[in-house]
């Protein structure tokens, strides 16, 4: 039988984003973070109170449903009050989901299409989108004015920076002509710029 999957092991691949989402609490104000196509990277809940999970993906939905082991991975790895509530929905996020329209602080998009297109209106007004460009969700929120670039996040030697300094500097398209959203939603994937962070967070105006 194939190996049940957990953060712990998830964290030997892609290693452990703690450090980030403990910079982006240092940042801004999150008590509710949504993040749809989490797979099983825990790391949120080691920095923010409330989570909400949410992925098709059985391997994920074994791995939440096993409340023992969720506590268990979290065990000593927590900052101060986070970690109290962790939520999955078995769901795909492109349908509605069984939550309420504004109620999150956090929508975390990473490596998994479009989330933002789908689930901005469960972010509250004034909060927050982490977004990668690898699967193009960045590079629609660049192009988007409901969003407002307002922090990086650097990733190196397994080490995470987040900074608002250069910000001016970032998300400039090395090819100008490919930055058309329906371009990007049509291949899935982001565009090349002239620096590229790790990820970048956004505010909705
Ligand atoms: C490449 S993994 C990335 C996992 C995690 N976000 C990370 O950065 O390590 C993409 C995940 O998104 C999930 N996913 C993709 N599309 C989805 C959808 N429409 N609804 C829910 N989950 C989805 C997949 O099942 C998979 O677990």
């Amino acid at each position: 039988m194939a190996r049940r999957a957990t953060w712990s092991q998830y964290r030997e691949s892609i290693g452990d984003r703690s450090e980030l989402f403990a910079a982006i609490a240092d940042l801004v104000q999150v008590d509710h973070a949504l993040y749809p196509g989490s797979y099983v990277d825990l790391s949120p809940s080691t920095a923010f109170a409330s989570v909400t999970y949410v992925d098709t993906d059985d391997r994920a939905a074994r791995f939440f449903a096993d409340r023992d082991l969720v506590e268990q991975e979290l065990a000593g790895r927590t900052r101060q009050g986070a970690g109290r509530q962790v939520e999955f929905l078995p769901a795909d996020y492109t349908a509605p989901l069984d939550l309420e329209v504004a109620s999150t602080d956090l929508l975390i998009s990473l490596y998994a299409g479009p989330v933002s297109d789908h689930t901005r209106s469960y972010l509250r007004p004034g909060g927050w989108l982490l977004a990668n460009t690898s699967h193009g969700d960045a590079s629609l929120a660049a192009l988007d004015p409901a969003w407002e670039l307002v922090a990086l996040v650097h990733h190196r030697d397994r080490r995470y920076r987040v900074t608002t300094d250069g910000l001016d500097q970032h998300l400039v398209p090395r090819r100008p002509e490919l930055a058309d959203p329906r371009r990007i939603r049509a291949t899935g994937r982001g565009i090349a710029y002239t620096r590229e962070a790790f990820a970048y967070l956004f505010q909705l105006r």
